[in-house]
């Protein structure tokens, strides 16, 4: 149980779904994790499911100075900063057309969705440059593959930290920083989030039937992969894009 021991990794919006998971796998695995959300209560209780390798600090993502504080202060109280999961996310009212999505909620949208992981790249990159190279995994989904009518700022928000991805780990692979840097794609994914898209018994029974393997995924699913990226296991992977999803993108 030490496929990342020894390395210290920020989980953003890890006070829920899949950055719980994802946390708990880290430090089970060996990492030290900070744990961030602007949802004090639940990032208390994730920090408390660890018990031990893991703080919480309550931060938004989409605001610029707390991101310059945090990293700061990892740097001073850690020593170093190894892996970056930028998770925290959005989704918005549900349904939202580009006919009924309302510009203040679009702008919302993309500045969690996209400016905060631009954010988390921007100070990310110099603390893991000078921590000796580490690996940044941003959280995008199957919706940045896909239209998608229901989920219009959504949908654009993920094509956005798609392709945002691959620049992150081209311009740093280019330059030798050592930082690795790429996006993973959940599809339909058991979490608050998840059920928000699925709001009764026959939406849920109609998103079952489009997935090739038959059921939802459970964050532990997604945690895995991540925990993949972070590790030094992918030390030659960089600007890819892992899909789990259960088949959905490969009909
Ligand atoms: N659940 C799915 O089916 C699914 C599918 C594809 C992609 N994703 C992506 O996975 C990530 C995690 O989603 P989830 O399903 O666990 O959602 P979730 O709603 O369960 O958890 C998201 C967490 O992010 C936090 N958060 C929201 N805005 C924030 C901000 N500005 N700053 C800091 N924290 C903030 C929330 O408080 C919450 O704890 C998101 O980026 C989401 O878009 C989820």
């Amino acid at each position: 149980m030490s496929r990342v021991a020894g390395k210290v990794v920020l989980v953003t919006g890890a006070g829920s779904g899949i950055g719980r998971a994802t946390a708990k796998l880290l430090a089970a695995e060996g990492a030290t994790v900070i744990v961030t959300d602007i949802n004090r209560a639940g990032g208390l209780e994730t920090v408390q499911q660890i018990g031990g390798k893991a703080r919480f600090e309550e931060q938004d993502t989409s605001r610029e100075a707390d991101w310059k504080r945090l990293i700061d202060d990892i740097l001073a109280r850690e020593g170093k900063l190894n892996g970056l999961v930028n998770n925290a996310g959005i989704s918005g009212p549900f349904p939202a057309t580009f006919e009924t999505e309302s510009l203040e909620q679009w702008r919302r949208m993309l500045s969690v969705n996209v400016e905060g992981v631009f954010l988390g790249c921007k100070y990310g990159v110099p603390a893991l440059r000078q921590s000796g190279g580490g690996s940044i995994v941003n959280l995008s989904s199957l919706a940045a593959f896909l239209g998608t009518p229901d989920l219009s700022a959504y949908g654009a928000s993920k094509g956005a930290v798609r392709q945002f991805t691959k620049t992150v780990a081209i311009d740093c692979a280019r330059k030798g920083y050592k930082v690795r840097c790429n996006s993973v794609h959940p599809g339909i994914i058991l979490t608050p989030m998840g059920n928000a898209v699925m709001p009764n018994d026959k939406a849920r029974e109609h998103s079952r039937r489009r997935i090739p393997i038959g059921d939802f995924g459970a964050p532990e699913d997604i945690a895995y992969g991540i925990l993949y990226l972070i590790s030094d296991e992918s030390r030659f992977v960089t600007g890819t894009e892992l899909v789990i999803d259960g088949g959905m993108n490969a009909i």
